[in-house]
């Protein structure tokens, strides 16, 4: 790791109590409408997610802009007004995974996903349990079933000399009572 005195902190991840409905079927759009190629970062963050997605047999996420765009709004909030704290999230309608991280750059997309994913061993999938005083939420949101897309954005704060990473999830996961797959 590259990053000698990093410091790490996962947002915890806020559980949806809505009962979610069924999730409305991908669009079938007939006219085959070729996205613009992705970003090398947002290439990253899916294939973090994706591969976290597919270590347990569950299907990839699609990158949105619509997600991205929003992320990046708030990111720069957080940044600009927050103190590069954490957004609050809890009553977004999208599931949201944040990332503070020390120091003045940017981490990479891996290295968020890869922190985010850490929290894999303290999840017990046969009984939907998280081992006493650790959470398990953020990992169980990267690979939630329902989810489908997926946005992130970063923002580097100079002053507070941190970075602050959010992802955006859409449907959102964590419902109360669900496993995630
Ligand atoms: C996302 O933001 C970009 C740049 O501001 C804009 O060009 C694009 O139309 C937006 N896309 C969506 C889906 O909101
Ligand atoms: C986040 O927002 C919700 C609803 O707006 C509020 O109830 C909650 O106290 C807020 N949490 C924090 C940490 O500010
Ligand atoms: C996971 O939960 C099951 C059912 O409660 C239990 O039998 C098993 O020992 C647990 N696995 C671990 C690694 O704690
Ligand atoms: C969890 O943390 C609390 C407070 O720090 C402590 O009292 C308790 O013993 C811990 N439980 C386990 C299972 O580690």
């Amino acid at each position: 790791m590259a990053y000698a005195f990093l410091v790490l902190i996962v947002a915890l991840a806020v559980p949806h109590v809505s009962a979610q409905g069924t999730p409305a079927p991908p669009s079938t759009s007939p006219t085959p409408n070729l996205p613009a190629p992705l970003s090398a970062a947002a290439q990253e963050f899916l294939d973090g997610h994706n591969q976290a997605r597919a270590a347990v047999g569950v299907g990839p996420l699609k990158w949105s802009e619509r997600l991205a765009n929003g992320t990046s709004r708030l990111v720069r909030y957080q940044r600009d007004k927050m103190g590069c704290k954490f957004a609050n999230v809890s009553n977004s309608k999208y599931g949201g995974n944040q990332l503070w991280a020390s120091g003045g750059q940017a981490v990479t997309p891996r290295t968020v996903v890869d922190a985010w994913v850490k929290e894999k061993e303290y999840y017990n999938h046969t009984d939907n349990s998280c081992l006493p005083n650790h959470t398990c939420g953020v990992y169980t949101q990267v690979v939630w079933r329902k989810s489908l897309e997926l946005g992130c954005a970063q923002a580097t704060c100079v002053k507070e000399s941190a970075s602050l990473t959010i992802c955006f999830y859409d449907p959102p996961g964590n419902t109360v009572g669900e496993s995630p797959y």
